[in-house]
């Protein structure tokens, strides 16, 4: 008997077998996390440049109170104080970037993540942001409110 003439037949099919199985590995493995890394990964968005935002009429928001807005991707936070006058800021907390709130019993605008605590003038009064609130324009045309940048 002599071996010798089956032996590279048998090493060329085990290694056919092995390059086959592993394709099929890579293949698959491919197959399935190639999707699941492209539903994971958010696609590309053009940021709209936003410079004014509609927020309503005036006769509909009323005094002491509070109302967040879209500005494009941020929330803006507009505020009408008990004497009526508007103000505006990005409703960002300037600690970890949750989003702030209207708070009609302290009067006050307020971060529930961390109870940082804001003026009505977006100045940081309490707790732990670092920085006040970045102030937006508010422009009443008529009697709509608009919020806008401020340069
Ligand atoms: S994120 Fe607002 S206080 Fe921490």
């Amino acid at each position: 008997m002599n071996y010798s003439n089956e032996k590279p037949v048998r090493r060329n099919r085990r290694d056919f077998l092995k390059y086959l199985l592993t394709g099929g590995i890579a293949g698959l493995v491919i197959s399935v996390f190639y999707p699941l890394i492209a539903y994971l990964k958010p696609p590309k968005q053009n940021e709209v440049e936003v410079s004014s935002v509609k927020v309503g009429k005036l006769s509909e928001i009323e005094k002491d109170s509070g109302k967040i807005i879209r500005f494009g991707s941020k929330p803006v936070i507009l505020v009408r104080t008990k004497s009526g006058e508007f103000r505006a800021f990005s409703a960002v907390c300037t600690h970890l970037n949750c989003t702030v709130q209207f708070r009609k019993d302290l009067e006050l605008l307020w971060c529930a993540c961390h109870n940082g605590k804001y003026d009505l003038s977006g100045r940081n009064i309490s707790g732990p942001p670092p920085r006040p609130l970045d102030p937006f324009r508010v422009v009443i045309k008529g009697d709509e409110v608009f919020v806008s940048k401020l340069s």
